[in-house]
């Protein structure tokens, strides 16, 4: 074959691998699902409805519609582990597309995402560094505080290094969270200690899956720890899955769901998330997604 030819192809294929991202998969919405033994004999069980990594702009209409409909899934409880936003006006679009589910018991956590807008950068980047550290000299500018009232204002309680309990599906369950530890705003030692024994469950919330918080949740007695951030690699090669975390993680617990530590009593689920940065709109081998998590008895 001569090279010109195969020049041809290889652009060719190029071309197409990044058509299919960004126009097909980053659109092409996912519910994952997963049964986990947490609750009492005899539990009814507790559907968990888990959203990260929105990264909505106002444009985004089918992911905002695809958000919306997720409540006919009648979730007993909503976590969202952050970086809804990447839009100054943003807000009101991302709570338009939880509309019913804010009708639902539901805690939330931010990412830096939700705080610094998102800047032109190269996405292979994230081959050789992670972007902790980037928003550093970037003062905050996006509405944090409008998207964390409509989320309180609801009811949904704001674990951004606080505690809580809430009463979802009939089951008492003590919870911890920690801000964004990608950006250094996490304060563990404002939730440390052990969690509550008399609780039903323990949930421990955070948007980085990053090991020395997901260490101290463990070592409390959280036994559900849920996180986002990774986008689950974002760009996958099918066949070897996630090449980066852009975190602590380990590649094989970027997505899915998974004991932590391996051999340890606790459960881990990081969410691969709902979108992307719009300066790297694409997609492959990964698809976006939102998770069904289902308690039922050990
Ligand atoms: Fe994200």
């Amino acid at each position: 074959m001569r090279a010109r030819t195969l020049l041809s192809i290889t652009a060719a294929a190029g071309a197409a691998g990044i058509g299919y991202a960004t126009l097909v998969e980053r659109n092409w919405f996912a519910l994952r699902r997963y049964d986990i033994p947490l609750l009492p004999a005899g539990a009814a069980p507790v559907r968990i409805l888990h959203i990260s990594d929105a990264h909505l702009t106002p444009g985004r209409r089918r992911l905002q519609s695809w958000i919306r409909a997720l409540d006919e899934l009648d979730p007993h409880l909503v976590v969202n582990t952050g970086d809804s936003i990447a839009h100054h006006q943003a807000v009101p679009y991302f709570l338009e597309a939880l509309g019913p589910l804010l009708s639902r018991p539901g805690v939330f956590v931010f990412g830096s995402n939700d705080i610094h807008s998102p800047r032109p950068k190269n996405p292979a980047r994230y081959l050789w560094r992670s972007s902790s550290g980037d928003h550093a000299c970037h003062a905050p500018d996006l509405p944090w505080e409008e998207l964390r009232d409509g989320m309180t204002y609801a009811g949904w309680l704001d674990l951004n290094n606080h505690h809580g309990k809430i009463v979802a599906g009939g089951v008492d369950i003590a919870l911890a969270g920690v801000h964004d530890s990608h950006m250094g705003r996490d304060r563990y030692e404002d939730v440390a200690g052990p969690a509550n024994p008399q609780a039903d469950l323990r949930i421990g919330v955070m948007h980085s899956p990053e090991p020395r918080v997901l260490d101290r949740f463990a070592a409390d007695g959280y036994e559900l720890l849920l996180a986002g951030h990774t986008h689950g690699g974002q760009l996958c090669l099918p066949g070897f899955g996630t090449l980066v975390t852009n975190c602590g993680i380990d590649r094989e617990r970027a997505k899915g769901l998974h004991r932590y530590p391996a051999d340890g009593r606790a459960w881990l689920h990081v969410s691969a998330g709902l979108g992307t940065s719009p300066w790297a709109p694409a997609r492959f081998a990964c698809r976006p997604e939102a998770t069904l998590l289902t308690l039922v008895p050990r």
